[in-house]
């Protein structure tokens, strides 16, 4: 018999080591939840709304999130209740961390565990699952977490472009073996998770460039590139000639000194990564922003919590990445990335941009807390 699709619980994934931090931002800003049970990298939490699959949540640490079905003892209890699930279900095992980021030991392959789950339900449960891994909008996306010795927890969430469509809040692209820094990883994620409509030949100006792992991703999607920093490129990136004659141009200054003489008349897109406090780089971001004001079409701000207390300080950020030109900024952890967040969103030239870009159709709302639809 089919299930009632609602539960009392959200069950959210986030980095591990982030736990404390999450719980602390729910209790100040998502009213109606109180925690629940809790793993590393995995929280539950109890809501005064009922949850649905299309309950949805805007929590900057989450790398996902849905409606929980609980714990299940073995995957003999888990095939028993997905039997009791509606079909076409999609399936995202994922695993949670085992270690907190840059601890694992090389020889460490994270997913095995979930890789090995995955394998026995699709066995265990023929054509009950969609093909791939991906979620299309609107489908019903079957969450399955693991974790060695842990219980197995399930959830539903029906996917929206809020989400990763990929499983565990992850997202897929190609990482080149010559990457020369975990930077190329944290934009490609930026540009999937904030839906940025770039476009070859677009001019991005990046604060915080060396070595060069962001420049080396833009350049690949045929962006032009201005790095401003005192430290020296990759010289790979420097000869690199990307899509349509993208190359780079190193300003080797601190951005302090950078004046609006220095620039192009064009700047497309604002990027920051650089080890300051993040009221300080914002308040560099903005002066920075005022000069590209014309032609900006949005920014992604990559800001180092070195307390994780700075998570407490997301709203106050978000009136800052405001005041810097973007209409609808949001905040959200990556996978790639450590102990920091970015701040992401689009001018209202970028807005203009990205509604052509889909034909007419606006960007998909982003709810701010917590609705049971
Ligand atoms: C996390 S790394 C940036 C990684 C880079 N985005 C990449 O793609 O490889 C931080 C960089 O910020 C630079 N930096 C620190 N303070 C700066 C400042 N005031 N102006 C410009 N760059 C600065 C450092 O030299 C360092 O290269």
């Amino acid at each position: 018999m089919p299930l009632n699709l609602r539960s009392d619980f959200f069950f959210v994934l986030c980095q591990r080591g982030a736990e404390a931090a999450l719980k602390r931002y729910v209790e100040r800003y998502v009213p109606g939840l109180r925690p629940g049970y809790q793993r590393p990298g995995l929280l539950t939490f109890r809501s005064a709304q009922t949850v649905l699959p299309e309950s949805t949540l805007d929590i900057p640490l989450a790398r996902t999130f849905g409606m929980s079905l609980g714990t299940h003892a073995d995957l003999a209890a888990v095939i028993a209740r997905i039997a009791e699930l509606p079909l076409p279900l999609r399936l995202h095992v994922s695993e949670c961390e085992l270690f907190r980021p840059g601890e694992a030991p090389l020889s460490h392959h994270a997913g095995e565990l979930a890789r090995q789950t995955e394998a026995a339900l699709q066995a265990a449960l023929p054509n009950q699952f969609l093909e791939g891994r991906q979620a299309q909008p609107g489908e019903l996306v079957l969450d399955v977490v693991v974790a060695p010795g842990d219980p197995i927890l399930l959830g539903l969430h029906r996917h929206t472009p809020v989400q990763s469509p990929h499983p565990g809040g992850t997202y897929v692209y190609e990482v080149p073996q010559d990457a020369p820094s975990r930077a190329f990883r944290k934009v490609e994620e930026a540009i999937l998770a904030f839906e940025l409509p770039l476009r070859a030949g677009d001019v991005a100006l990046e604060l915080g460039a060396a070595p060069g792992g962001t420049a080396y991703a833009l350049l690949r999607h045929g962006v032009h590139v201005i790095g401003v920093d005192p430290a020296a490129m990759d010289p790979q990136v420097l000869a690199f000639v990307g899509p349509g004659s993208a190359r780079l141009t190193h300003l080797p200054i601190a951005l302090g000194a950078l004046t609006q003489a220095m620039l192009p008349a064009r700047i497309d897109w604002l990027l920051l990564d650089v080890h300051l406090a993040p009221q300080v780089a914002l308040r560099a971001a903005r002066r920075v922003a005022a000069m590209c004001r014309r032609s900006l079409l949005g920014a992604v701000l990559t800001l180092k919590l070195n307390d994780w207390a700075f998570v407490d300080k997301v709203p106050r950020f978000l009136d800052e990445a405001r005041a810097l030109g973007l209409r609808e900024p949001h905040a959200r952890q990556l996978p790639a990335h450590r102990q920091e967040l970015a701040i992401a969103g689009l001018t209202a030239l970028g807005e203009q941009r990205r509604k052509n870009l889909l034909g007419g159709s606006t960007s998909p709302a982003r709810r701010v807390t917590v609705s049971s639809l």
